[in-house]
């Protein structure tokens, strides 16, 4: 499905729980290389402390380089210093549960505003500007993203970034095709990892995924599902598709309204309540 022994840098670790670990994992288990990228050196340190799922050979044979997305010298270094590479996965985001998640759409912070939308959005467009040059034969870059045609409840300024992330994927499809570089995103549905559980009642969004997805929606083991979208949108079968964004949310997205009883599958609200998400309304 992919270029096999061909290098992947996968943008956004944080522990085992992350999208960007399910992905990595993927990518390796079709025949890819993988270079994970985390923020700082404080984030591996946490990576390491917090993947208690991992041994340490797996610790050790992780190649993970650091990158600060906002810093433009920092991107530039990390693809400087890389060789050839047919893909990036950026599965990146940020923004102050204070002030840009929760009840009230706060406008009074505007510097944690404009960092949300630096470190969520924009910095894909660094990142296709300097890793282009490694993709010579061109490539694949895939960013994550969030149901932005509608509005949920506390996901506020993220979703806005989430609109303009879809935005910026159609509008780097247009400049990167000349470079036979793909930019699409995966639209995931709701899923148990550090980002989701600092946005504000995670679990009511949890919850909103039970009652309308028609494909049972499985916030912690549904990453896999999300990782091999990823690795369609990387690889060989996917080498016409640019400037999508391809749901992988159960197909929650399309449905006008809850599901009826009648309708759903019998949850599965055990797995979730094991790990710490009640699903109850
Ligand atoms: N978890 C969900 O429910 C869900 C659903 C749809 C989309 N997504 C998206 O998936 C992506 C990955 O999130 P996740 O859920 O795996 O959570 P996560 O917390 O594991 O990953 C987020 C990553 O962003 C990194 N990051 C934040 N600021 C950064 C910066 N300035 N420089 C470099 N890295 C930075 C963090 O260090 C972390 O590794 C995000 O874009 C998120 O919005 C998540």
């Amino acid at each position: 499905m992919i270029q096999k022994d061909s290098t992947y840098v996968v943008m956004g670790l944080l522990d085992s729980d992350s999208i960007a670990y399910a992905a990595g994992k993927s990518i390796q288990q079709a025949g890819g290389k993988v270079i994970f990228t985390v923020q700082n050196e404080r984030m591996k340190r946490i990576f390491f402390d917090r993947s208690d799922k991992l041994s340490p050979e797996e610790k050790s044979a992780l190649n993970i380089e650091f990158c600060e997305v906002t810093s433009e010298r920092e991107v530039r270094e990390l693809f400087g210093r890389l060789g050839p590479i047919a893909g990036v996965v950026h599965s990146i985001a940020y923004a102050n549960p204070k002030t840009c998640l929760g009840e009230e759409i706060y406008t009074d912070a505007i510097e944690d505003i404009k960092l949300a939308y630096h470190i969520s959005c924009v910095s894909l467009a660094t990142i296709a500007h300097y890793a282009q040059p490694n993709m010579k034969d061109g490539g694949s870059i895939v960013a994550l993203s969030f149901e932005s045609q509608k509005a949920f409840p506390y996901y506020n300024w993220m979703g806005v970034n989430k609109a303009a992330l879809e935005a910026l994927v159609r509008g780097l499809a247009r400049r990167y095709g000349r470079d036979l570089v793909r930019i699409n995103a995966v639209s995931a549905g709701p899923l148990s990892t550090k980002a989701a559980k600092s946005i504000p009642h995670f679990a009511h969004l949890a919850r909103i995924w039970k009652k309308v997805s028609p494909i049972p929606w499985d916030v912690v083991n549904d990453k896999i599902e999300v990782a091999h979208a990823v690795l369609f949108l990387l690889g060989i079968y996917s080498k016409k598709i640019t400037g999508q964004v391809l749901y992988v949310d159960g197909g929650a997205s399309v449905m006008g309204g809850d599901l009826l009883p009648y309708e759903r599958i019998p949850g599965l609200d055990e797995v979730a309540h094991e790990h710490g998400i009640n699903l109850e309304p």
